[in-house]
């Protein structure tokens, strides 16, 4: 029997801007998020009684009906009109859960991708991405992955140029912690909600300021990306876990920038290279242990999931 294997690279985001309110109740975003290459891997292998069959290798992650693979599987089943088609998958997880890295949401994006080909449907990557903005924010991004300027809830996805770059990410994180997205978006809401923009006016500005940034497209230790990500401020000083991954990475003297990724609690420094990213691993070795923290160092990925068919 045919098995797909897919790989489901993890995300960090290099901007993360609040820009407002939205009618439906998300928030407007202007976000670019970068791929890195820690990941996670899926197989898929087809089964005629219309069951998704979903293990994994990491017993905390729940495996029921709120698990994105499932709904991404059962998503693609029903609206292909074939309702006999099923899958067994399994999940080796990599990627750290409730991280802010898009874990799930790549796993469910490597769903859509592996089962479109494992069942011949022959959906176009942007009727995978539609279906994805279906059942997320950051999973239409993950299907292509790479760097990419992502607006509206996150599903508005504008491809940067591929350029390739050095640089390296260290990134951290407390295995023990995890951080709501909903949570980090209401209370970004109660503090900041006053000085929301409105409009699509504004909106429009501030995504073109970040359009032209110059070190979007081809970032470098020259120029580097600032990092900027406004959940921090709120989720910061209410997480010991992102305080004291911050303050470790802030005392690094040859890191590009530092910030939290996504809704947090991941952290990470971008550094010039991968040689200067594990300097800066082993530097910090005893602190991390000391703070539980664990580390990775990760190369930027110009692209998002994967496929290999055996
Ligand atoms: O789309 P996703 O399921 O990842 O979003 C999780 C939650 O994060 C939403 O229910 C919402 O509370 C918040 N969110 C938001 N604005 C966005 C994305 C997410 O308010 N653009």
């Amino acid at each position: 029997m045919s098995t797909i294997t897919v790989t489901a690279p993890a995300k960090v985001n290099l901007h993360l801007e609040v820009l407002g309110l939205r009618p439906d109740g998300f928030h407007e975003l202007a976000m670019v998020m970068q791929s890195i290459d820690l990941a996670d891997q899926l197989t898929f292998q087809n089964r005629a009684d219309a069951q998704v069959v979903l293990s994994c290798d990491d017993p905390s992650l729940s495996l029921g009906d709120d698990n994105l693979i499932v709904r991404a599987a059962r998503l693609l089943r029903d609206r292909s009109g074939f309702s006999e088609l099923g899958a067994t998958i399994h999940l080796s997880k990599r990627i750290p859960i409730g991280a802010g890295l898009a874990g799930g949401s790549s796993d469910g994006a490597a769903t859509l991708v592996g089962l479109n080909t494992l069942w011949g449907l022959g959906n176009s990557r942007q009727q995978l991405e539609a279906a994805a903005a279906d059942l997320g924010s950051d999973m239409p991004f993950c299907v292509s992955g790479g760097r990419q300027l992502c607006f509206g809830r996150g599903e508005r996805l504008e491809p940067c140029s591929a350029a390739s770059t050095s640089l390296a990410v260290l990134l951290v994180k407390n295995p023990a912690v995890s951080v709501s997205t909903p949570w980090a978006y209401q209370r970004c809401k109660e503090l900041q909600g006053a000085t929301y923009l409105s409009g699509e006016e504004a909106f429009e500005l501030r995504r073109q300021t970040l359009r032209t940034a110059r070190w979007l497209n081809q970032p470098s230790a020259s120029c580097p990306p600032p990092l900027r990500n406004d959940l921090q401020q709120v989720v910061e000083p209410e997480v010991e876990a992102v305080q004291q991954a911050l303050a470790l990475l802030r005392t690094l003297p040859d890191s590009l920038a530092v910030a939290m990724s996504g809704s947090g609690p991941s952290c990470f420094a971008l550094m010039e290279n991968m040689e200067a990213c594990h300097q800066a691993r082993d530097q910090l070795a005893e602190g991390f242990f000391a703070a539980g923290l664990q580390a990775w160092c990760c190369a930027l990925q110009p692209n998002g999931v994967t496929v290999q068919v055996e």
